[in-house]
């Protein structure tokens, strides 16, 4: 729940009261005539359809007042203009000064020279020929972005270079992004904010003595460094001048904007990783200039908050219909879980109920899958539909029926199948009531559909500029620090505990179930 105040409580309270109402998405169609017109809303190429949500016309004006009462306006203005609002790690949070948009004088000129240090950068690999393949190197907000949207880049341009990733610090990862490639004519690029992640020094490692083996004294030429920390990679012994700067001020899951993105422009050309910023910058200004009340990433938001906190749903599906943005549900997971799965909030007290889990995969395959539980499992999720309405495969075909499939899904979820129905479709026969309600939909099922004209790199930077907006005014809502990841650290303090022991066989201090794992993987290394 949102900041302390009196007022804020009284708010959150009426929702609590609205909530208790049964509304059901069919009726609210027919009763609110207005309704395709107050729950859709279009900016630049992005159509947002929210009519099949659980929510009426009053309980929308209603959210609206408890995010204003949670003090989004001030927040807003405070996240634009570079104040410190990650409060626990003392930095701003400006990645939106990438697209050109908020930050200092400094900080805009700073951005623009690593802009064009990446475009003659990307330039020259591209015209010089001497590389066929990049090796991207990185792991979390370092991976999942870019490899998102070279998906969905190469729907509208041809890769100039093979581009692969590797992030796992499971040894297969390293080896099939290496696999088959020359170390001559291949380029690594080892992307990593802090530069001192496990999963992307121990490749970048692996990467390294694969060129030096062929290569020799000259195998640092073919490796570049990502990072927020020059002195981490200098220690790796990258030279000062193959390093690439980013800054504290960019999360790592908002860190595709940045050189980040600089194997992505090698692959595709810096033309569309404009496109990319400009698509995203028209979001950061519809965000930042439109009036609460008619805000796109705000009326998605409190969409949200309203079926997490108020219809206790629990997960959030997010199915693209669209086999180029396929990633989008696990570059999702990063975005919203990492930002704000937080049961602390900013003062240091209890949050109350926060972010979903979010989940998804791509349409139709998992209409084949877990569908049946959104449909008929207990309690079900809200579903955002991602659909682009221009074909780029080439099969018209297959297009209008992997849309049809899409729209037919959010219609089925809302408008279910009575047991009556059933029966009347089923005529009669033995045990025919226990059977036909297990054919019955029980419908109700709140689901948005967003649809993109076309998928172009613009439309793209559109589109995840709208749920990282999303995700700031959740955080604002629920009163959290979006833009920390104290959850992350335990778990990789124990590793590289753990890891030591079972490189020495030393025993640490562990409960028995620990140490017996421990144990097993020492024998097996003596067996072996
Ligand atoms: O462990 C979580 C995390 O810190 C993410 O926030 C980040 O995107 C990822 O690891 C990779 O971190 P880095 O870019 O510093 O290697």
């Amino acid at each position: 729940m949102g900041i302390d105040s009196e007022h804020s409580k009284q708010k959150y309270k009426k929702l609590e009261v609205l909530a208790q109402t049964n509304l059901k998405i069919t009726d609210l169609m027919k009763t609110e005539p207005n309704r395709i017109d107050n729950f859709v809303m279009r900016e630049g190429p992005l159509r947002a359809d929210f009519s099949k949500q659980r929510v009426c016309e009053r309980t929308l004006n209603a959210l609206k007042e408890y995010a204003a009462s949670c003090g989004l306006e001030e927040y807003r203005a405070k996240l634009f203009s570079g104040e410190k609002i990650n409060n626990s790690e003392g930095r701003a949070v400006l990645h939106m000064a990438l697209r050109g948009v908020g930050g200092s004088k400094g900080v805009q000129e700073d951005v623009k020279a690593m802009r064009h240090r990446m475009k003659v950068f990307s330039n020259k690999i591209r015209s010089d020929g001497k590389y066929k393949a990049i090796v991207h190197i990185g792991i979390g907000g370092s991976d999942l972005g870019p490899r998102l949207v070279a998906d969905a880049f190469s729907a509208n341009a041809e890769m100039k270079l093979d581009l692969r990733f590797a992030e796992n610090i499971d040894g297969a990862s390293i080896n099939d992004a290496l696999d088959g490639l020359s170390p001559e004519s291949t380029l690594i690029i080892v992307v990593s904010k802090s530069f001192t992640t496990q999963e992307t020094r121990m490749n970048a490692e692996a990467a390294y003595n694969w060129l030096e083996t062929d290569l020799g004294t000259n195998a640092g030429e073919n490796f570049i460094a990502v990072t927020a920390n020059r002195q981490g990679a200098i220690d790796f012994m990258i030279p000062d001048e193959q390093i690439f700067d980013f800054w504290d001020w960019v999360g790592g899951r908002y860190s595709v904007w940045s050189s980040v993105g600089l194997s992505l422009q090698i692959a595709f050309g810096p033309s569309l990783f404009d496109e990319f910023l400009k698509g995203a910058s028209k979001m950061d200004l519809h965000f930042r200039d439109q009036p609460l009340h008619e805000n796109l990433p705000v009326l998605m938001a409190i969409v949200g908050v309203w079926n997490r906190n108020f219809l206790n749903y629990s997960s959030l599906a997010v199915i693209p219909y669209s086999r180029n943005i396929r990633k989008f549900s696990a570059f999702l997971q990063q975005l919203e879980m990492e930002s704000n799965g937080k049961y602390i909030n900013r003062e240091g007290a209890p949050a109350g109920i926060t972010c979903p889990i979010i989940w998804g995969d791509e349409g139709t395959n998992g209409q084949h899958a877990f569908f049946q539980w959104l449909h008929q499992g207990t309690p079900g999720a809200p579903v955002d539909f991602i659909a682009v309405l221009k074909d780029s495969s080439g099969r018209p075909e297959h297009h209008a029926a992997l849309l049809a499939n899409c729209f037919a899904q959010s219609e089925a979820l809302m408008v279910g199948k009575s047991t009556d129905q059933v029966l009347k479709e089923m005529g009669g026969g033995d045990n025919i009531s226990a059977i036909a309600r297990q054919k019955t939909f029980p419908g109700n099922r709140p689901s948005t559909t967003i649809t993109l004209d076309d998928l172009t790199p613009f439309s793209l930077g559109h589109l995840i500029a709208l749920y990282e907006h999303k995700v700031f005014v959740q955080g604002v809502m629920w009163n959290v620090n979006s833009f920390d990841q104290w959850g992350v650290e335990l778990g990789k303090i124990l590793a590289s505990k753990i890891l030591i022991e079972m490189q020495t066989g030393t025993k640490g201090k562990h409960d028995i179930s620990t140490s017996k794992l421990i144990e097993l993987f020492i024998n097996s290394t003596k067996e072996s």
